[in-house]
């Protein structure tokens, strides 16, 4: 733990304080104080030096302690394990050609959980590897979840995040469904906004793409007989993307897999663990094989329903009507897919979640995928048993588009957030 040994209050004021102190032998300047963060610039060149998320209660001294003396010496507890070296500015790098691979950045969050205990308060680290027990729950036996969210740059510089504590809830389910304890939604919110404030000079400028959270959750505790780990680790790393698919927003062919199947009644293709995704990679290498972009699903009791894309939900369009499978245990409830449900019924559509028999794909007009990496993707070509479906022309249908521009104007802060799903951070 770091700590500070000179500390002089230059003024409160109702967003925070600002203060000199002397840290590591050069004089920095606190320039914001608030909401769990305390932010050190260095006074010489403006670089930021420092990021420490805390709990005001234990961490930091209360209100009494702001207005002692200038000249009290006071030790400050801080819960990041080094000090930053980073600059606010944008990071270095071309983000015109960022694509959906990993961009190592600055910072990682952890925070870790006993099996009969409760996560306690977690810290930002360097970003890099973890040490990993050999018999730890999650290489074991994959005990292991992960949620992604974005957030996304405004014209303004400040951030927006999308629906967050809808993350932070499915991986409370998630984590129920696999025996393992889960962070609060307070706890995940919190964790999240700390990452990528830590992280702020890899959020791209608006319209170059997003920051890609990942959090995940696992069971990192050592067990050798088949039983739920004795310890929990919450991890959050980021990465800047761009588009999730090759084609970029053009249509992306899919293929209907016959033969293996992507989750089971009573299995967990509902939630998000990391088991459903080993999966799905021979059959989505296969499909890559042939040139397409991706498999999409069926029910393995019919073989005849529509399930889901290996990442994404699935949407039919037929006149007015849009249709998508319904949620009943198999497929996973994606967030985006809830979201583009709303927006298309404000405008409008009448959408229908309930079985939608592969037959439909023959007469649909416009076929799209939903999800947080893949946004609103529309679908050029489905091949089924070897005939393929094709839809439009070879551009992105007109519902397809309709929906996909609201949708992203909420994310990115260009259109009135009316349902209050985007949370800002300065
Ligand atoms: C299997 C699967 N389906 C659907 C989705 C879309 O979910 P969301 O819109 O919450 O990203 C994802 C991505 O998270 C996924 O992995």
């Amino acid at each position: 733990m770091m700590h500070f040994e000179k500390y002089h209050i230059d003024e409160v004021h109702s967003s925070g304080i600002q203060a000199l102190m002397e840290f590591g032998g050069c004089s920095s300047f606190v320039v914001s104080w608030g909401k769990g963060h305390l932010y050190i610039v260095n006074s010489n060149n403006l670089r930021l030096y420092a990021l420490y998320t805390f709990y005001l209660k234990d961490h930091f001294p209360i209100a009494s302690q702001i207005v002692l003396p200038s000249t009290s010496p006071l030790r400050l507890y801080a819960t990041v394990s080094d000090a930053y070296s980073q600059t606010l500015e944008l990071a270095d790098i071309d983000w015109d050609s960022i694509g959906f691979g990993l961009q190592p950045t600055d910072y990682m969050y952890v925070m870790k959980c006993p099996l009969d205990g409760s996560f306690s308060k977690g810290e930002l680290q360097r970003f890099g590897n973890i040490e990993l027990n050999p018999s730890s729950g999650i290489l074991n036996y994959g005990q292991g979840l992960f949620e992604g969210l974005k957030a996304y740059r405004k014209e303004d510089g400040n951030i927006l995040l999308f629906r967050p504590e809808e993350n932070a809830l499915r991986m409370k389910i998630g984590a129920e469904r696999m025996c393992m304890p889960a962070p609060t939604v307070e706890q995940f919110l919190e964790a999240v906004k700390a990452t990528v404030l830590a992280n702020k000079r890899w959020v791209p400028p608006p319209g170059k793409g997003s920051l890609y959270i990942r959090p995940l959750l696992m069971g990192t505790g050592p067990v050798l007989g088949l039983a739920p780990a004795p310890e929990y680790t919450f991890l959050i790393y980021v990465s800047p993307v761009g588009n999730y698919f090759k084609e970029g927003l053009a249509p992306i062919n899919l293929v209907v897999e016959n033969e293996l199947h992507r989750a089971t009644p009573g299995g967990t293709g509902s939630v998000k663990t990391i088991g459903n995704y080993a999966a799905v990679l021979k059959a989505q290498a296969a499909a890559k094989a042939k040139g397409y972009s991706d498999v999409l699903y069926l029910d393995c009791v019919h073989k005849r329903y529509l399930e889901e894309v290996s990442s994404c939900n699935i949407f039919v369009i037929k006149g007015n009507v849009i249709s998508t499978p319904a949620i009943k245990g198999t497929i996973l409830p994606g967030i985006t897919r809830k979201s583009i449900i709303d927006v298309a019924r404000s405008q409008g559509f009448q959408v229908e979640e309930r079985l939608v028999s592969v037959d439909e794909l023959l007469d649909a007009d416009e076929v799209f995928c939903t999800g947080t990496a893949v946004v609103v993707s529309p679908v050029g070509s489905i091949t089924y048993l070897g005939k393929r479906i094709s839809y439009g022309d070879g551009g992105t249908g007109v519902v397809s588009q309709q929906l996909y521009n609201i949708l992203t104007k909420i994310q990115m802060g260009l259109l009135e957030d009316d349902k209050n799903w985007t949370v800002e951070l300065r």
